[in-house]
């Protein structure tokens, strides 16, 4: 099938079901393309919650796709790629996080979103990269167990001094392999273009950025920038979206930033989840109740960026 025959196929099966496809920022150009919304991991939980469809086709990773299901109970959340999860997020579990709960029992604990649905259940608020220091500050607790993101935990330390924040030791692979070396290549060729990062990213690539967004965060900023050229430290498709919305600016990605997961859902997976309303996220109903609270309560904070 051609591309403008897919697409027209995607519009007809969407409209016939009323299927709603939210699609995250590092998806794949050509879902982008054919998503009713594209945008970062707080933006795509607040669409959710806003959909009269009957159905959301979630294209990015596991979390993100039960976020939706958290948030709506009651609708249909189809995955396309169910293999389609974070690693970073599959690196803290239920278990593992309860001993250090009991070891630091006064302690509050922040749930970046890129947790699964189970461990999400047993922590106190979630957050976003968009608003995980305003979380943070908003919270009575003193001590904080930060999980599972230690980069973007030591970047909210940066911010908030009179906490004590516990960090775990998760990353994500795609982030935390973007170099300093990387991004002052770039900027060697490029040395008229604003460095935006992610929080994802190391310290010492934080450290040489102009500015530290969430992917959102990003999009927006690169539209007020009176700045006609930016070094992206983020996944590299991002930059698709970036192009789109600015053509007269220029964006260059680190080009080995991919999060191999993120693409995983195709185009063909896509049309297939159209056609045959499946595979379905479920979760059990105990998990979806005890995951809520912790997600609301990051929903009404909002964005930090
Ligand atoms: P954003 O919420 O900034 O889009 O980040 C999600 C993510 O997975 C970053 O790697
Ligand atoms: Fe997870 Fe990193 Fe991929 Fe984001 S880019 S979904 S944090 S592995």
């Amino acid at each position: 099938m051609g591309e403008s025959e897919l697409s027209t196929r995607i519009q007809k099966l969407k409209k016939e079901k009323n299927v709603v496809i939210l699609a995250h920022n590092y998806q794949l150009p050509e879902i982008q393309d054919v998503a009713d919304f594209v945008g970062d991991s707080l933006d795509l939980a607040q669409k959710a919650t806003k959909t009269s469809a009957d159905y959301i086709v979630f294209c990015g990773v596991n979390f993100m796709a039960e976020s939706a299901k958290i948030l709506n109970p009651d609708k249909i959340v189809i995955h396309p790629d169910l293999n389609s999860r974070c690693p970073m997020a599959d690196m803290v579990d239920v278990e593992s996080l309860s001993w250090l709960q009991k070891d630091h029992p006064d302690a509050m604990t922040v749930a970046y979103v890129n947790t699964t649905a189970d461990v999400k259940a047993v922590s106190d608020v979630c957050c976003t990269s968009s608003n995980a220091v305003k979380v943070i500050k908003n919270l009575a607790a003193k001590e904080i167990i930060f999980i599972p993101d230690r980069n973007l935990g030591l970047y909210v330390k940066r911010f908030i001094k009179d906490k004590e924040i516990i960090l775990w030791p998760g990353m994500c692979p795609t982030h935390h392999d973007i170099k300093k070396e990387d991004i002052l290549n770039l900027k060697k060729q490029h040395p008229d273009a604003e460095i935006m990062v992610h929080p994802e990213c190391q310290p010492e690539v934080i450290d040489i950025a102009d500015y530290v967004f969430s992917t959102n965060g990003m999009v927006k900023h690169a539209a007020q920038s009176k700045s006609k050229e930016f070094i992206v430290g983020t996944e590299k498709d991002l930059c698709y979206r970036l192009k789109k919305e600015n053509p007269t600016k220029v964006f260059y990605p680190v080009s080995t930033a991919i999060c191999p997961n993120m693409k995983k859902i195709t185009i063909d997976r896509v049309v297939k989840s159209l056609e045959t309303l499946e595979p379905r996220l479920e979760l059990p109903e105990e998990v979806i109740e005890n995951a809520k609270e912790p997600l609301t309560k990051m929903m009404e904070i909002g964005r930090g960026d």
